[in-house]
């Protein structure tokens, strides 16, 4: 199983943000946003990762996360030239992940909630075509929605961005495709607004029968930062869970440890040279008390 964090885009929501910096390299809170699409992917035990990236901005992506050896992971880079839709990052990847299932996340997304890396642990292991993780939202016009009646039933369709959505299930910005993929973006034609639709991609899963909906519950919480708002309250919210708790979201040093990815002495011995710092402190500590 490979992972894809797609890190791309425009940014244009984030303009001036997005002028010289990813949206992907800004802070939420005490880290990149970056670091919380990577977490889910290593939560998962996805090892092997495409980022993609802006031509311009690899170099900074490169010296936030390097291979990805000090995570126990390996990260790949891919330049995807101009943002050409979601469903584009599988013409990026092809040959990367040629004749593997592969779970992508966008770059701005966030998900937290009780035993969600269990679920989708599970998810990737009953996976046979395509699954998708849907939420339900305040305002389904803002997304791609799932045309459903009963959850117990496969969806009858999912629409992009829809004026009258047929209901308020969300597809959220993490999904699992078989080795097929690449051979299906080929069949995708660019949309009105220029992009290769993932809900499209999905929709040819939907049509074969072969997508799997997993339906999140209230109990998770799934945000985004790719507008100010969004990573405003997107760090309201990590603030907020890690002062309550005293453990941190997407400490990606932690959970290289907890996962079995790194041995304690490894993790040890790295974060000792980070600068003095709460992050430094954070990580020692937990790794003191395992
Ligand atoms: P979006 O937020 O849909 O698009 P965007 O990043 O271009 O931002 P804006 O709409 O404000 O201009 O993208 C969702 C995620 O996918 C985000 O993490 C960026 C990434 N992305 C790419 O990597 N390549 C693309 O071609 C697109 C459209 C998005």
């Amino acid at each position: 199983m490979k992972g894809i964090v797609l890190a791309g885009g425009s940014g244009t929501r984030m303009f001036p943000l997005t002028k010289s910096v990813s949206k992907q390299l800004l802070g939420v809170y005490d880290k990149p946003a970056i670091f919380y699409p990577l977490s889910i992917l290593m939560l998962a035990d996805v090892r092997e990762i495409a980022l993609i990236v802006n031509p311009h901005e690899k170099q900074a992506f490169i010296d936030l996360l390097g291979d990805g050896s000090q995570y126990g992971i390996k990260i790949n880079y891919f330049v995807q030239s101009e943002p050409r839709g979601i469903a584009d990052a599988y013409n990026v990847v092809k040959n990367y992940i040629e004749g593997e299932s592969s779970m992508m996340i966008l770059g701005d997304n966030f998900f937290y909630g009780y035993e969600l890396p269990k679920r989708i642990r599970k998810a990737i292991e009953n996976n046979k075509g395509a699954t998708v993780f849907a939420m339900q939202v305040k305002e389904p016009k803002r997304f791609g929605v799932l045309d459903i009646k009963d959850p117990n039933l496969p969806p009858r369709g999912i629409v992009e961005k829809p004026a009258h959505p047929p209901s308020n299930w969300a597809v959220t910005g993490l999904y699992i495709f078989d080795k097929d993929v690449t051979k299906y973006v080929n069949e995708l034609q660019p949309s009105t607004r220029g992009e290769l639709e993932i809900t499209e991609l999905i929709d040819i899963y939907l049509k074969k029968q072969n997508l799997k909906v997993e339906y999140l519950g209230r109990g998770t919480a799934w945000l985004d930062t790719g507008t100010p708002d969004g990573m405003l309250s997107c760090a309201s919210f990590v603030k907020t869970v890690e002062e309550r708790q005293g453990f941190k979201i997407a400490c990606l040093e932690e959970i290289s440890y907890r996962r079995g990815f790194m041995t304690l002495d490894q993790i040890t011995s790295q974060v000792k040279k980070y600068p003095n710092c709460s992050y430094r402190d954070y990580i020692l500590q937990v790794l003191e008390a395992t």
